[in-house]
């Protein structure tokens, strides 16, 4: 039987599976960073991953004129964006018919970037009820909440129906769950045809052990991040066949090395610009098939 807290008079929300569920549940209620609702405003798609891309140095101007910072903040979101934007170029033919899952989909903007390219629903599950009541207030003031939902539930354990999904994906959102577990529960919703996306830090087995700069990042965002080869492992255990594996590290520190630089500094930018030169740490996209 599953628990039921209530957080306001009309919305139930699923007890979290386990004490570490809760905190993560936490950590999510109260986060309002900046550099996460700044970039938000920029154009109303909210994201809480990281950007990809070469910096436009001429869209940034001069440091020392006064629009410079907004002007830092429009270009790291630009990159934020492009990172989904890839993300979606790997889900493969979708229609307008088609359901899609985000899984860990935080504030919503990737869900609301893949109904504007392909017409279809988009199911979002969160373990925030405060990401998934801005995502649906966005999806409201948008006028696609019949089409793009965000719902408080364990993406290893959700309603979707066994065979339903054409696709899904974790953009950032697979370090916080054993892999096995996660897989097994796209593979059951996935049509057998459909493709899953991830797009994730992983540490790489190369190095031999996680570096002390990812066991930083794991410290900070009280995450639990995997190795390359667990990936591949469980992927291959769960009916998802590997069909791109797309090594982003290069293209990513560009984004982390104007963060740098910016007002907006969480103090965790080093762990990654280090992690990522000394090759302890990658960032990639894996598609696979759910064969
Ligand atoms: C770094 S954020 C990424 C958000 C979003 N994918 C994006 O790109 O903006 C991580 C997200 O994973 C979600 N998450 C972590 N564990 C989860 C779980 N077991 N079930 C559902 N969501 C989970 C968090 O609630 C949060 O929304």
């Amino acid at each position: 039987m599953t628990t039921e807290t209530t957080t306001t008079a009309s919305v139930k929300i699923p007890a979290p599976a386990t004490p570490y569920q809760g905190d993560i549940a936490r950590y999510w209620n109260n986060e309002a960073r900046p550099v996460n609702l700044r970039l938000g405003d920029v154009d109303g798609l909210y994201h809480h991953h990281y950007g990809i891309g070469e910096v436009d140095q001429a869209a940034l101007g001069d440091p020392a004129h006064s629009e410079y910072e907004k002007k830092l903040i429009a270009e790291l979101h630009r990159l934020e964006s492009a990172q989904a934007e890839v993300l979606l170029d790997h889900l493969g033919p979708v229609g307008p018919g088609d359901t899609l899952v985000d899984a860990g989909c935080g504030r919503g903007g990737s869900m609301v970037m893949a109904h504007r390219r392909f017409g279809c629903k988009v199911e979002g599950v969160t373990l925030s009820a405060t990401q998934a009541d801005f995502g649906n207030r966005r999806a409201r003031e948008l006028r696609i909440e019949d089409h793009v939902r965000s719902r408080v539930c364990n993406m290893l354990d959700t309603p979707f129906e066994k065979g339903s999904i054409a696709a899904s994906w974790n953009n950032e959102s697979s370090m916080y769950v054993d892999l096995d577990d996660l897989f097994a529960e796209h593979s059951r919703f996935l049509r057998v045809g459909g493709r899953y996306v991830t797009i994730t830090g992983c540490w790489n087995p190369r190095y031999g052990q996680p570096s002390k700069w990812v066991s930083q990042i794991n410290a900070h965002f009280e995450c639990n991040i995997h190795s390359r080869r667990e990936y591949l492992r469980a992927m291959a255990d769960n009916r998802l066949v590997p069909q791109a594996i797309v090594d982003l590290t290069p293209d990513t520190l560009p984004y982390w090395e104007l963060r740098a630089t910016s007002s907006l500094v969480t103090g965790i930018e080093e762990a990654f610009i280090e992690s990522y030169r000394d090759g302890s740490f990658q960032y990639v996209l894996i598609a696979a098939d759910r064969v």
